[in-house]
């Protein structure tokens, strides 16, 4: 997973639009007293605790100890790992991750890891950015590189795939796919600048401060006709991928 220098704080206030798309993750996992589950990309604990809340046995693991930290303050059994380096074995019930694994194009080995760790009959509930995922926003983002070569180059490393290509993943591992489809989801965020701080930050490593808020100001002006209305506000052209699989 590349590093990311998650801010804890901000995170937990202003991306409260991951956790309340969440609920319909953990629906489909649908988690049973005493059961053993993995929350794979814990973050800040929120929907860990919904699922501890529904008397499962939780542990979760992210890559960045401020968020696991976070998890720990709400009493959850939470550790520092990534997802590439799962090392349970036939121990959980199901694994559920939410708005993660967009972060890591290493699928395979993830896939790999979480299918390890589920014992037989076991589940794999995941919803995370799929095919076509924040396309305006890219496009608007490469264009406003085009334009500045000085700023650096852009490389979009997020992993986007469609429904298809996921389901692929998972039965090379191993998994029986049970469901696998594409979600279009438009969610209200507060504003582009707001996104960007929260999620570009490695978009715009190479960029000045002040070239930062050139980048913001422009990329706003280019996004407000697509992506912004009186009523609705600033909203994000968020797609997800949403899968069940089972470990025969
Ligand atoms: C997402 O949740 O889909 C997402 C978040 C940050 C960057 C890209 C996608």
């Amino acid at each position: 997973m590349p590093h990311i220098d998650w801010d804890a704080n901000r995170y937990e206030e202003d991306a409260k639009f991951v956790r309340d798309l969440g609920d319909e993750v953990i629906e489909l996992l649908d988690p049973k007293k005493d059961e053993k589950i993995l929350d794979l990309g814990c973050g800040e604990g929120s929907l860990t605790l919904k699922i501890s809340q529904r008397g499962a046995k939780v542990v979760g693991v992210d890559s960045s100890y401020l968020m696991v930290e976070k998890s720990r303050a709400k009493g959850i059994e939470a550790y520092v790992r990534s997802a590439r380096e799962l090392d349970y074995h036939e121990r959980f019930d199901g694994v559920f991750s939410n708005a993660v694994l967009h972060w890591i194009p290493q699928a395979d080995e993830v896939a790999y890891g979480v299918y390890r760790a589920l014992k037989r009959g076991g589940r794999f509930v995941a919803e995370f950015g799929g095919e076509g995922n924040v396309a305006t926003i890219i496009k608007a983002i490469s264009q406003l590189f085009e334009e500045h070569p000085q700023w650096g180059g852009f490389e979009n490393s997020w992993y986007f795939p469609s429904a298809n290509e996921y389901k692929k993943v998972l039965e090379s591992v191993g998994f029986e796919v049970v469901s696998a489809r594409i979600i279009p989801r438009p969610v209200p965020i507060k504003s582009i600048e707001n996104w960007l701080d929260l999620f570009g930050e490695g978009i715009m490593k190479a960029m000045s401060e002040e070239e930062k808020k050139k980048f913001k100001s422009k990329l706003t002006e280019m996004l407000k006709p697509k992506l912004y209305d009186e009523e609705r506000g600033w909203w994000a052209d968020y797609v997800r991928v949403r899968v069940k699989a089972v470990k025969e």
